[in-house]
């Protein structure tokens, strides 16, 4: 039994004679318009050639129709190969010369950079790590006690206002610095204690040239039995030799609730070499830190025996390191994510 009519040499034959037509035909088009017509002839759906060429399947032998199938899909698929090339050669991009042109010069591709306040992060973490720190994070949506009451600030500390201090409920703030990580460590764990408290902060400040509502800070704690101003002097004055390679350092008083005594640290501008400059605003310092021994309230609010234990604390902002690295003027284009900003910053 059987309704072939056709044998599949025969069918071999129109495919082969099929493509010796169609392809030269395309290639052969002298326009867009040449070649949808041709296209239509050979390849149209409705009455093309190779429709009827696939009706003729059907008249072949079951056991020859998958092999004759496969011929068929390799024709049809050099003859659309022909099409698509000679349709790209007659587009107007390749008209105009800007298309597939070997002597255009080559595109040039966008490498990202690591954003340099990640820079100056990563190197942070790094000189720290060497000295044994590990690394603690703490929640951004802080309680007023942790951010504040812990840290032994007063009731009426002006930093609790409103006016300075994201509030999302009266029981939860932005945190407005790093350091109440420091009473979440001590809680969590026991002394000797070396950590490295890199994260976001947030504050209620107009976005200008030097503020940022949000920013990263880095905080330091070292807490043990033993720990004096010493440690905390060598240690600092050994990360800045480290990274800013600083000639000289020098420890000025200051004040904070939580350490006592407490001191900001400067570095000699290496911009001008001390002599004074815009970057160190005339100074010829830089204040890169503030630190202090960690006030016994604070480690008492944390369930640490202060008559036991001592610690330092620092904290610093990797913004304003990087700006004053950079000599980068307005702290703002820290947050543009312009390409063309960052990609100087490639290593
Ligand atoms: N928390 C302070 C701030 O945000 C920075 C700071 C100063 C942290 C002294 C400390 C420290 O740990 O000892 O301005």
């Amino acid at each position: 039994m059987t309704d072939a009519n056709l044998t599949l040499h025969d069918f071999t034959a129109l495919l082969a004679s099929f493509e010796a037509e169609a392809a030269p035909a395309m290639t052969g088009a002298a326009s867009a318009d040449a070649l949808d017509a041709v296209r239509a002839t050979y390849l149209g759906r409705a009455h093309g050639w190779l429709k009827d060429l696939s009706a003729k399947l059907g008249q072949l032998e079951k056991a020859d129709r998958g092999a004759a199938g496969k011929a068929f899909n390799e024709v049809r698929l050099r003859v659309e190969a022909a099409l698509e090339a000679r349709r790209t050669e007659l587009s107007p991009r390749r008209e105009a010369g800007t298309l597939a042109d070997p002597s255009m010069p080559a595109r040039r591709s966008w490498v990202g950079a690591v954003h340099p306040v990640s820079q100056v992060l990563d190197e942070m973490i790094e000189i720290f790590r060497e000295l044994g720190f590990t690394i603690a994070l703490g929640p951004e949506v802080e309680t007023p006690w942790y951010n504040f009451g812990a840290l032994n600030f007063p009731p009426d500390h002006p930093a609790m206002d409103l006016h300075d201090t994201l509030y999302i409920s009266d029981d939860a703030v932005l945190r407005t610095h790093t350091s109440p990580v420091q009473v979440r460590t001590l809680q969590a764990w026991a002394p000797p204690i070396r950590v490295l408290i890199p994260g976001n902060v947030h504050r209620r400040d107009p976005f200008d040239a030097s503020h940022a509502p949000t920013f990263a800070q880095v905080e330091g704690l070292v807490v043990d039995e033993g720990i004096t101003f010493a440690d905390l002097k060598a240690t600092l004055t050994h990360f800045a030799k480290r990274f800013f390679g600083a000639t000289k350092t020098r420890f000025r008083p200051s004040y904070f609730p939580f350490t006592e005594p407490s001191a900001e640290m400067d570095v000699l501008c290496g911009v001008c070499d001390g002599s004074g400059c815009g970057v160190c605003k005339q100074s010829g310092w830089i204040e890169i830190l503030g630190s202090g021994l960690v006030h016994p309230s604070v480690l008492e609010s944390a369930g640490v025996d202060s008559e036991k234990y001592t610690g330092w604390a620092f904290g610093m902002g990797p913004g304003r390191t990087a700006m004053a690295r950079h000599g980068i003027p307005d702290i703002r284009i820290l947050y543009d994510s312009d390409v063309r900003f960052l990609s100087q910053f490639a290593r």
